[in-house]
């Protein structure tokens, strides 16, 4: 018993610090408060195309991409002036947010 909990409690820190590396979750959710009209509240898509469970990598690669003004749907534009305002650090956290979902 003794040894699960403190298995249990590694295991805890290793997820807590994989997630902290890659993105803060918390904050993730935060920034995407201004996401929610288009994206839904739980990223489930609208307007804009479901996030919820895709790779953090692939969101982090794509809101990247639409900030350095590349095409990429047809509804580029909607979407492009919404990446411009993020940091590296926003787009990661958002991605641990949505990719958590
Ligand atoms: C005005 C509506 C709108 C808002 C607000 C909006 N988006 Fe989007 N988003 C879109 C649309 C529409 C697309 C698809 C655009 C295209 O055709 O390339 C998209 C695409 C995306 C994609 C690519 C998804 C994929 O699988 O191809 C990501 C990631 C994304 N949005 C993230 C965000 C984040 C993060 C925010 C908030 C900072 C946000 N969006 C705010 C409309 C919006």
């Amino acid at each position: 018993m003794k040894n699960t909990i403190i298995a249990l409690t590694v295991a805890g820190f290793v997820t807590f610090g994989t997630a902290a590396h890659a993105g803060d979750a918390a904050a993730g959710k935060a920034s995407f408060a201004t996401c929610v009209g288009c994206h839904g509240s739980s990223a489930e898509g609208g307007v804009g195309p479901k996030l919820a469970g895709q790779p953090a990598a692939d969101i982090v690669k794509k809101l990247g991409d639409y900030k350095a003004g590349k095409q990429m749907g047809p509804m580029t534009s909607m979407m492009a002036p919404m990446a411009a305002g993020l940091s590296d650090s926003d787009m990661a956290n958002i991605a641990a947010y949505t990719s958590s979902l």
